[in-house]
């Protein structure tokens, strides 16, 4: 809807497209086959009113249909998409890493710099010592990153607080930039993240002062629709975690969690036992646990960013989680020790290339599976009537180009509820 005061937006009539992948199909995240099923439109069109989709179809059926005075974007050549949905990010924080990342090509492990003091903990040191603003600014400048790459949608991370009054400043800075839009962002608690330095004595003592302190203030304020822990070596136990989950969800929130991402933990069985929304990582999942995923209907969210950039040669069992019908999603996890990267595109690459999932599997995972995994499949993920006008058009003739021009961003145009935010011809961000 239009926001109160503004000028009604023209509606846009996008047309001529090579292809426009609609993603249309049955309301829930897809399974199995289902991920090959793009519903492709060739020579297709969009109509935009008030930032919602009113026709989707060949551009013939479309054009005849135009209301007055309607805006025409010629996508010709084109292929138009629904805006990404990016269902994993760690937005806010200070600095960056990239003195451990030349560590790492000197033949330093990420474990080996997190013992030395490194890793996430640096990270919670820098964003500790920055102001509210110098968050908020930072985070914005990364938005723009995200929109450039075609995400409209994108779930943000606390966890470089690590204190009551920390992780409150970081979820604030997400609310106000959740606020401002255009990019849809659903904020995620993750407290739980490593244990700080200063409860290292005393683990409990931090597992209690989320609990008692943090949570009831984050479901007070309403600042987090989600709660993740990092249950791996080196972070959370799997009957630390329980006890985090559950006193969560008596909060209110929804569940997610960071499971085998180093060590097979048990943090996979603990999602399905407690019935998350999300896993997410997998690289040590085993066999019986994916079943158990399966068994429960929660969704893996996989993050083959993250394996690159350390460098790793295992990536999740993205086939094997298709096969047994575990709906997946994948993301980015941007994070500033282990993915940094806010391209979608290349995660698609990634996941065909390091996976083996179809292009058209990568795309489903990152649309409207990405989308259901945040609750937002009513409205994201997908180009169908009476969803928000978030999308994406690529310079590219056929979809499975997205992910074939790796290192390159095919993205021309991006519209967030309906309106042109960027513009690679004329440099226009808009509001962005
Ligand atoms: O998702 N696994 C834990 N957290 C991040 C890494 C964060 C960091 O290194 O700063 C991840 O990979
Ligand atoms: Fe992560």
């Amino acid at each position: 809807m239009p926001e109160q005061g503004a000028p009604r937006p023209r509606p846009v009539f996008l047309h001529s497209a090579a292809q426009v992948v609609t993603l249309a199909g049955p309301p829930r995240p897809r399974v199995g086959r289902e991920l090959e099923e793009l519903g492709v439109i060739e020579d297709g069109a969009v109509l935009i009113e008030d930032g919602l989709i009113t026709a989707v179809g060949p551009t013939a059926e479309v054009a005849a249909m135009l209301p007055d005075d309607v805006e025409r974007w010629d996508a010709r050549g084109m292929v138009v998409l629904p805006g990404f949905v990016d269902a994993h990010t760690h937005l806010v924080f200070a600095g960056d890493r990239v003195q451990e990342f030349e560590w790492r090509t000197r033949g330093l492990s990420y474990a080996e710099i997190a013992r030395r003091g490194g890793g996430i903990r640096m990270t919670v040191r820098q964003t500790r010592a920055a102001s509210e603003e110098e968050l908020l600014e930072s985070a914005r400048r990364r938005l723009r990153w995200f929109l450039r790459h075609g995400t409209t949608t994108l779930e943000a991370k606390s966890g470089y607080g690590l204190s009551r009054d920390e992780e409150l400043k970081i979820l604030r800075v997400i609310r106000r930039l959740r606020e401002a839009g255009p990019v849809e962002i659903v904020p995620t608690l993750l407290a739980a993240h490593v244990v700080p330095e200063e409860y290292a004595a005393d683990r409990s003592a931090y597992v209690r002062m989320i609990i008692e302190e943090l949570l009831p203030e984050v479901a007070r304020e309403n600042l987090a629709e989600y709660h993740d822990v990092f249950c791996d070596e080196d972070a959370f136990t799997v009957e630390e975690a329980r006890t985090l989950m559950k006193a969560a969800r008596a909060h209110g929130l929804k569940l997610r969690v960071h499971a085998e991402q180093w060590a097979r933990s048990g943090a996979a069985r603990l999602a399905a036992e407690l019935r998350a929304q999300t896993v997410d990582h997998l690289e040590k999942i085993a066999e019986e646990d994916i079943a158990a995923l399966a068994a429960a209907g929660v969704m893996a969210v996989l993050l083959p960013g993250a394996c690159f950039h350390l460098g790793r040669r295992e990536y999740p069992p993205a086939r094997k989680l298709i096969e047994a019908g575990v709906p997946v999603v994948l993301a980015t996890d941007f994070n500033p020790g282990t993915s940094p990267t806010p391209s979608m595109p290349m995660i698609l690459a990634l996941a065909c290339t390091q996976m083996q999932m179809t292009p058209a599997e990568a795309i489903t995972a990152a649309t409207i599976n990405a989308a259901y995994s945040l609750d937002r499949g009513h409205c994201a993920g997908s180009l169908e009537v009476g969803k928000r006008a978030d999308l994406v058009l690529f310079d590219v003739p056929d979809y499975r180009h997205i992910p074939y021009f790796f290192g390159m961003n095919t993205v021309r145009a991006v519209f967030a509820r309906g309106r042109l935010i960027y513009d690679r011809a004329n440099g226009c961000e808009g509001t962005a």
